[in-house]
């Protein structure tokens, strides 16, 4: 989500800038915009849409000098649109600041700034408050930038990065990085500052890692990095080998790879926004009352295909914990039945894309029919948050790959944050219970790190396993939903015939399909299922099937069943599927890779589906 590059040299900035972006193109944005310092002060142009957009705009009215700053801006605060682009300008149009990340305390400072300084805001975003309040600084500090950015970032809140230039303070760039991604790139007589290294890895080979709570000062000549006490640091370049196709991929040979190691990121900035100082939920500023909440009679989950399968999560969190019924449906299915949807009824849409039409669909025929719609979704602007009642954002960071992966455990986490706020709203669980899962929700991105640890485990496994062309996912409970997902990543990358079936039906006909090449992925992570599981297992190696199990660690007894386990850390049976579907990913993943597929883009398959 957003990209910043900044540049500061002898050559003319413009290009670079540009070109910078378009490298960061894969992060996901709906506007991008360039500043330059030219003779005739600081010049923005800036336009809604694909960086083409900006370059037309550029060629009728390019920029000359050599410092700038560029952003591509993935909506948060206001609509995409030419206005709220960034880079955003100071009152009297001598500040430039582009930003990545989000001030929470930013309409506190708007209220301030206009009310003790006459600023009059031109913009929707959290960010123009940046631009004024340096503004205000740099004139209290004598027209000193890095000053004035020392002190404005001592009154925001929030995760950002900014990147600043000054109409009076040439050839500078300033940069300071708070919870949001920052580099710095060295060259001869030019250096760069960008949100991720393949913005400059076409002009330095070098670059500074720069750290939390860290203010970067940039001139053609030198960068110097100074901490939160004020005091320079100085830091060892690393050398980057990679090629900018790679860099793209932070050095992952596949976007899925990458996206399978950054759930505990993406999971961690999910909670991060959702609990309070007083270990809370808060669901975004969605206002429900326990009134409002009491008047469902029930609540819809629709979705389609990983999407859908967060929602048999959903249902189970929202049921154990707020006691609501719940039904959860395919959107493609639930929009042709004529569903039973009326004013008591509250509406939940998943979508990672928030394009997909049927899901869209889905929601505007729950909509005409009285329901209130929540929809829970990654992409900011997309259609399905524009059309719901409330959106709950993933916050997930952009997904590349075909295969949904950070998508479907960050949509979990909003599913387990949604049931624990109705929950505690309708007095159906206990404070200690609702703090016990809100405790393990917040150790699952260290569990993950675990999990991932086994990488090359089930590598080794996928090595072996391959060439089967049978694979069965079972499990019960929280497990059998889980199994749906396994056996869809299997099917969409490596193209292997897969099929997932609640453990307990086997015996009632799938059963006979198992003989000795059959692989059975058993999930039997849940305590309170784990003996019926474990005869499930048996009555499957009777049948010669090849039994891969995913367990909690310290449930050995299952070694004695299986050919093999992949053991998941000890943790509640409500959050095993924030787990258990990591070493299901990763299988997918391997036996993909094993195949030679093309598993960022499967065949016939496209990342978000707009037709029916
Ligand atoms: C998941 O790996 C798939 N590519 C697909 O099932 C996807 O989840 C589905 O098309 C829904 O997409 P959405 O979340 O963007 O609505």
């Amino acid at each position: 989500m957003c990209g910043i590059v900044g540049y500061t040299g002898y050559e003319n900035a413009e290009g670079i800038i540009v070109d910078g972006l378009k490298r960061l193109e894969y992060r996901g944005y709906d506007s991008a915009g360039i500043a330059v310092l030219t003779d005739k002060g600081l010049q923005v142009r800036k336009k809604k849409g694909k960086i083409e957009n900006l370059e037309k705009l550029l060629m009728e009215e390019s920029l000359t000098g050599t410092t700038g700053i560029g952003h591509t801006r993935w909506a948060t605060h206001g609509s995409p649109s030419d206005v709220n682009a960034h880079p955003h300008l100071s009152m009297d149009g001598k500040i430039a600041v582009v930003h990545n990340g989000i001030v929470e305390n930013y309409v506190e400072l708007r209220e301030d700034l206009a009310k003790n300084h006459g600023i009059k805001f031109i913009t929707e975003t959290d960010t123009e408050v940046i631009a004024q309040l340096i503004s205000v600084k740099y004139g209290e500090n004598g027209g000193n930038l890095e000053n004035a950015v020392r002190d404005t970032v001592k009154m925001l809140k929030g995760a950002y990065a900014i990147c600043v230039i000054a109409a009076d303070t040439p050839d500078k760039i300033v940069a300071y990085r708070k919870d949001a991604p920052l580099i710095v790139g060295l060259g001869k007589k030019r250096n760069f500052i960008a949100s991720d290294i393949p913005a400059v890895l076409k002009y330095v080979k070098e670059i500074l890692l720069v750290e939390n709570q860290e203010l970067v000062i940039c001139t053609p000549e030198q960068v110097k990095i100074y901490n939160s006490e004020g005091r320079e640091v100085s830091r060892e370049p690393m050398f980057i080998k990679w090629s900018i196709e790679d860099a793209e991929k932070g050095g992952y040979e596949h976007f899925t790879i990458k996206e399978i190691y950054e759930q505990p990121k993406a999971i961690k900035e999910t909670l991060m926004r959702r609990i309070d100082d007083e270990g809370h939920v808060k669901l975004d500023g969605i206002y429900i009352s326990a009134e409002e909440l009491n008047s469902y009679d029930k609540i819809y989950i629709v979705a389609c295909g990983t999407a859908y399968h967060a929602g048999l999560v959903g249902k189970y969190a929202i049921e154990k914990m707020a006691r609501i019924p719940v039904e959860v449906d395919i959107a493609s299915e639930f929009r042709y039945r004529d569903p039973l949807v009326d004013e008591h009824t509250l509406f939940i849409a998943i979508s990672q894309s928030g394009e997909t039409l049927d899901t869209l669909e889905a929601l505007r025929e729950a909509k005409s029919k009285g329901a209130r719609v929540l929809s829970v979704v990654n992409v900011v602007g997309s259609s399905v948050a524009r059309e719901s009642d409330d959106v709950f954002y993933t916050w997930a960071g952009p997904e590349i790959a075909v295969a949904s992966t950070k998508a479907y455990t960050t949509q979990l986490i909003c599913m387990y944050l949604i049931a624990l706020y109705f929950g505690r709203l309708r007095g159906t669980i206990t404070d200690e219970y609702y703090s016990f899962v809100l405790k393990e929700l917040e150790a699952i991105p260290e569990k993950i790190e675990k999990v991932l640890e086994k990488a090359p485990e089930i590598e080794n496994l996928a090595r072996h396993l391959y060439n089967r062309t049978q694979v069965f996912f079972i499990g019960r409970g929280l497990d059998s939903a889980v199994s749906y997902e396994g056996s869809l990543k299997l099917k969409e990358i490596s193209y292997i015939n897969s099929f997932a079936i609640a453990a307990g039906e086997l015996k009632h006909g799938t059963i006979a399909l198992m003989e000795p090449e059959t692989i059975v992925i058993a999930l039997a992570t849940q305590d309170a299922l784990f003996d019926k599981m474990y005869s499930n297992i048996v009555e499957i190696k009777a049948r010669f099937a090849h039994v891969v199990a995913i367990a909690k660690e310290g449930n050995t007894k299952i070694e004695a069943e299986s050919s093999e386990v992949i053991y998941i850390p000890q943790c509640a049976d409500e959050v095993t599927p924030l787990l258990s579907v990591v070493p299901l990913q990763l299988f997918a993943y391997y036996v993909a890779r094993e195949k030679g597929e093309d598993i960022d883009k499967p065949r016939n398959l496209a990342k978000s589906v707009t037709v029916e």
